[in-house]
């Protein structure tokens, strides 16, 4: 067989661990696997293709971004670049192995549903796609937030400020949560679960009356500037396919003005970015990427089109593309309400 792989959307860390599972996998047996460049932008027109050896594939395991390069290309409502990338799959490969996350799978569900022999293995930062409780690349970016609160801890108390670290995570509050709770944040802001401005700023004070002398806030990025009494831009900034950026927001930046206003205790705010995306994956990253990456070659061995492996209860799983992006995978109450307990 001759099997395509593509890294499309944001990049992650554990990326070329999957990449390497199932390269490794598919050489072994005898099949030629070719590296698609920039995700989707590569089958767009002219096919921009790799040959990839066992020696390309080797050292990659714990290398962060992605060795295949990842544009992001609006492919949001089908057009003519969506019958671009049909054709070229039909006309280049047996099998396409998609690793991205919700813009990705939704172009992945459109081809398998137009007949295209394509697998998913899921990817997202941000935490977002349903029915899975593993995507490449979420542990190593709450390791991040986590390493990240550490060291404000150690500063804030120095100074007795009030510190809000603002975390990636498009419209869920999953990367903030889990950092937040790894962290020990004393107070984590999402979308999901709305804080006025009053609410953070009282949540600090009685923090200082009971004896603190400093708090650490940890804002999602896609907390509503208008829950916190503020303005949503109108003509909010957007990234190269269309999507909102949030980071242009600068809500932690917001809140921290805030807090300082109501509370005037001494306030700071960092900004994680994309630090959060980039580096070294973690063990958990490689060795879960890995696995789905593996079963992504089962998948294609199988023939079982429109496919994507999952993680459920530790186990790895195959659900259909059209499941994981069903609905938004947002932050439970019943988490959130655990972190509550040590606000
Ligand atoms: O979807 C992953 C993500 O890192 C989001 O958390 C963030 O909002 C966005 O991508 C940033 O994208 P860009 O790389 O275009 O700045």
């Amino acid at each position: 067989m001759r099997i395509g792989v593509l890294t499309a959307g944001g990049d992650a860390p554990g990326l070329n661990a999957a990449l390497r599972a199932l390269g490794r996998r598919a050489l072994a047996d005898g099949h030629e696997l070719v590296g698609v460049h920039d995700g989707w932008a590569g089958l767009v027109g002219e096919v921009n293709e790799i040959e990839l050896t066992r020696i390309d594939l080797a050292g990659i395991l714990a290398r962060g971004g992605t060795m295949l390069g990842s544009v992001r290309v609006n492919l949001d409502e089908p057009s003519d670049l969506h019958e671009s990338v049909l054709s070229n799959i039909n006309s280049h490969y047996d099998a396409v192995v998609a690793i991205g996350g919700d813009g990705t799978m939704h172009v992945a569900s459109w081809l398998a549903a137009h007949g295209a022999p394509i697998v998913g293995v899921p990817k997202t930062l941000d935490n977002d796609l349903c029915d899975t409780e593993y995507c490449i690349g979420f542990d190593s970016a709450v390791s991040t937030v986590a390493e990240a609160l550490d060291r404000l801890h150690t500063t804030a108390a120095s100074h007795h400020r009030v510190m809000v670290l603002e975390t990636m995570g498009r419209s869920t509050g999953w990367v903030a949560t889990m950092g937040g709770l790894a962290g020990g944040a004393d107070l984590i802001v999402i979308p999901e679960f709305a804080l006025s401005m009053q609410e953070i700023a009282q949540h600090v004070l009685n923090r200082h009356e009971r004896g603190s002398t400093f708090s650490i806030v940890v804002v999602a990025e896609g907390v509503p500037l208008e829950s916190l009494g503020g303005h949503d831009p109108r003509d909010a900034t957007t990234d190269g396919v269309g999507r909102v950026q949030y980071s242009s927001h600068s809500v932690g930046h917001f809140v921290a003005r805030g807090v300082h206003r109501l509370t005037g205790f001494e306030t700071r705010s960092t900004v994680l970015g994309h630090l959060q995306r980039g580096g070294s994956p973690s063990a958990y990253d490689r060795i879960w990427a890995t696995r789905v990456g593996s079963a992504a070659y089962d998948a294609v061995l199988d023939g079982d089109w429109g496919a994507i492996p999952i993680v459920r209860s530790a186990r790895v799983e195959r659900a259909r593309i059209d499941q994981v992006i069903a609905r938004v995978n947002t932050v439970p109450r019943e988490l959130y309400e655990l972190c509550t307990h040590f606000f």
